[in-house]
């Protein structure tokens, strides 16, 4: 991460598309603690991120150090190929000025694009007044961009009547999830006004830019929850070796590539007609904390739990297959393993696409690993992606429940890219 120094807060804001109209000095923000330090911010922004092209990234998963556009018609971080490392967080709104949330956004636009690009926030992590904290925390200094991505997400409570007057915008598609059959939630876990999805290839670098928005948002926002996840469980780039989930098993084998527009259009981006215009080209983020019972799974025989899933665990083929990408035979399978009952073919053609990690949260209070998956999917309409795969794992009684709890639950409306620099998260909701 440079640490490029940008001369002039006032012209940085103009040239984040108004994030403010009159900006203030790095002197006068002094004394503002964290808000609107991220004013600077902007400076380059638009100097220094590139744009995407339709379809998924043009980075590949090899070129770990690299920068990943941040400009484009969706946003990053979706068909992106998935970086190694997450840094999830979820805000409440703590503001009840529509304009200052306004604001907020624009301000966290502007860093998000600085920080993508491997740059610092603001003026930077030294060099300035010495009075004054730092605009950057400065923990990213020297490492490279990290193929980081940051995707904002609404969540319903947003749109809730006497807050911010967006009642009228709530999609249909972002439902209140329902409960499900064995869900055991934690209310202070779940839900949120506001997520960020941060992923890269240095961990660092992820928990940099969470942490960063977040000293941003102080006064306006405020963390509810957040998750680390430390290794990809999903693969949208179908040539690449698939990883393994904390239960030893390939994970993401059949999911949407990151590079199948066709795909990606049908099942994942909203479309013109799906009903809330400014959610086009944008898609429904669906977050699930999944606890593994891993003591238990761990003293489970080989057999089972290849039965459980329905595939080996060695080469991850299908049962009756010999390769990890040969066709699945659904009925070679037994009736509830976890393949069988999440195909398509067995939910009516629904399909998402899956971009989780591995969780380990140190152990609970009885020496056993707080260890799972923070499942992520992208779909297009969770009535059509998520719901009625969930519907059919927990009331078919889906093999692997013996041995996973959801334990948290969160839906977002996850808007559009942002296009260019006089864009902003959220604009075309806001509008
Ligand atoms: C801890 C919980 C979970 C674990 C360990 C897990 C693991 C796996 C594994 C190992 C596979 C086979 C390889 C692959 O194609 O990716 C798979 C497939 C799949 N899973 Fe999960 N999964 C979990 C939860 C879920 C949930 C909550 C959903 C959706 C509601 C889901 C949807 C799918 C789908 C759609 C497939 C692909 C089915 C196909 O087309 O063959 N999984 N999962």
């Amino acid at each position: 991460m440079s640490d490029t120094t940008d001369t002039g807060a006032g012209t940085a804001a103009e040239t984040a598309g108004g994030a403010t109209s009159s900006a203030p000095s790095r002197r006068s923000l002094l004394g503002w603690g964290g808000a609107g330090l991220a004013l600077g911010a902007a400076a380059a922004g638009g100097a220094v991120a590139a744009v995407r092209g339709d379809g998924g990234d043009a980075v590949p998963a090899a070129d770990s150090g690299a920068a990943v556009p941040f400009y484009g018609v969706h946003q990053a971080g979706i068909a992106t190929a998935v970086q190694d490392r997450l840094h999830f967080a979820a805000f409440d709104v703590t503001t009840k000025d529509r304009g200052e949330l306004i604001r907020l956004l624009k301000e966290w636009t502007a860093a998000a694009a600085r920080m993508t690009a491997g740059q610092t926030v603001g003026e930077g992590a030294y060099g300035g007044l010495a009075e004054a904290p730092p605009d950057d925390t400065g923990e990213a200094l020297g490492l490279k961009p990290s193929r980081l991505t940051l995707t904002i997400g609404f969540g319903p409570s947003l749109f809730a009547k006497g807050r911010f007057g967006l009642e009228g915008k709530r999609p249909e598609a972002l439902l209140d999830i329902e409960k499900f059959p064995g869900d055991n939630l934690d209310p202070a876990r779940s839900d949120g006004d506001l997520c960020v999805q941060a992923c890269a290839d240095d961990p660092q670098v992820a928990v940099h830019a969470i942490r960063n928005l977040a000293r941003i948002g102080m006064g306006r926002t405020a963390i509810r929850w957040s998750q680390l996840g430390f290794g990809k469980t999903s693969s949208t780039t179908p040539d690449a070796q698939t990883p393994r989930n904390m239960m030893g098993f390939k994970d993401g084998t059949r999911n949407i590539s990151g590079t199948d527009t066709a795909a990606l259009d049908k099942h994942v981006w909203v479309g013109e007609k799906d009903g809330s215009p400014w959610m086009t080209g944008g898609s429904y983020l669906v977050a699930r904390r999944i606890r593994m019972h891993i003591e238990t799974w761990d003293r489970t025989g080989l057999q089972e739990q290849e039965d459980v899933f329905g595939r080996d665990k060695g080469e991850g083929a299908p049962v009756g297959k010999a390769k990890e990408r040969d066709e699945p035979f659904l009925k070679a399978m037994k009736p509830n393993a976890h393949v069988r009952l999440a195909h398509p073919d067995s939910n009516g053609g629904a399909t998402i696409l899956r971009r989780g990690y591995s969780f380990t949260d140190g152990t609970d209070g009885l020496g056993r690993l707080e260890a799972g998956l923070f499942f992520i999917a992208y779909q297009r309409d969770v009535r059509k992606g998520f719901l009625p795969v969930q519907r059919s794992l927990a009331r078919n009684k889906d093999a692997l429940n013996e041995y996973i709890q959801h334990v948290s639950s969160a839906i977002f409306a996850v808007p559009p890219g942002v296009r260019d620099k006089d864009d902003w998260w959220g604009r075309a909701l806001f509008s």
